[in-house]
């Protein structure tokens, strides 16, 4: 009896010893967030450091970002939803590059802290969280639908030949997060008149969409020196696009067809 009591203990401290040599050392990573909160407006906006056991957490920053609102500040803010590229609704500046959180895979280097910001020269919900309003507002102006007088018998579709529904494609997958707006310096400085690289994008899918009958009025609305021609061809846009689109080439696009009008 005392024998066997003293073989299950011998099993349970060679147990232990075994977990404690595959336990890995901890990776500790610093992580310098943005953080101002609407509530006490008087305090200058700060950057707030938080460390990370990078064997404890997903490879993402949004992974990073939810652990330590979970775990260690639960006033943190951002916005988040489908956590795979989809929403757009991560969009931030994490090391310098407007990116989305989900898809930015966490350096794994601890000497090097990663900064995260709101998105550049917008302005600020609280913390992470840029406000879009202006930038929704100017989507709604471009009417991103399809407009037609004269709609097909029985309710059917409008149907496109296969060559016209692939000259969507680069265009369509657009999310609409603003990172490619917010990284550009037209933008920056002319918001209020300019529409930025996203929203002309989406401009330039139902300019070339062949079932829509607006494309007159459509062109008519970018004829002036601001909605449009603010675009220097800088191509930040499509530097930072996490979709791997190209705006600033539909932007082009859209110039080359005005020419020819
Ligand atoms: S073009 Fe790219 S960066 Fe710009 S809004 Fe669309 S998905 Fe985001
Ligand atoms: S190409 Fe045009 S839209 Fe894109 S970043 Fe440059 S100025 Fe902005
Ligand atoms: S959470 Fe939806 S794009 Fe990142």
């Amino acid at each position: 009896m005392f024998r066997s009591i003293l073989r299950n203990q011998q099993k349970i401290s060679l147990r232990t010893l075994a977990t404690q040599a595959t336990e890995k050392a901890p990776r500790i990573k610093k992580f310098q967030i943005y953080r101002w909160n609407p509530d006490t407006p008087q305090e200058q906006p700060q950057m707030k450091t938080y460390e990370i056991d990078l064997n404890k957490c997903g490879p993402m920053v949004l992974d990073a970002l939810l652990k330590i609102k979970n775990e260690e500040d639960a006033t943190l803010t951002f916005r988040r939803s489908c956590r795979e590229g989809i929403c757009g609704s991560c969009a931030m500046n994490i090391g310098g590059k407007n990116t989305l959180a989900c898809l930015c895979r966490i350096d794994q280097d601890t000497a090097k802290e990663t900064k995260v910001y709101p998105l550049p020269h917008m302005f600020v919900v609280r913390d992470l969280v840029p406000d879009l309003t202006h930038f929704y507002k100017q989507y709604k102006s471009i009417e991103p639908y399809l407009q037609r007088e004269d709609h097909p018998a029985d309710g059917r579709e409008n149907l496109q030949s296969i060559a016209d529904r692939a000259k969507l494609d680069g265009l369509y997958e657009c999310i609409l997060c603003a990172c490619c707006s917010t990284s550009c310096p037209s933008y920056w400085w002319n918001q209020q008149q300019y529409l930025g690289p996203a929203v002309l994008m989406q401009a330039y899918r139902w300019l070339i969409d062949s079932r829509d009958q607006a494309t007159a009025q459509r062109k008519a609305m970018l004829q002036n020196s601001m909605s449009l021609y603010r675009c220097h061809t800088i191509m930040n846009c499509a530097r930072t696009c996490p979709k791997g689109l190209n705006p600033g080439k539909a932007i082009a696009e859209i110039k080359k067809q005005m020419a020819f009008d």
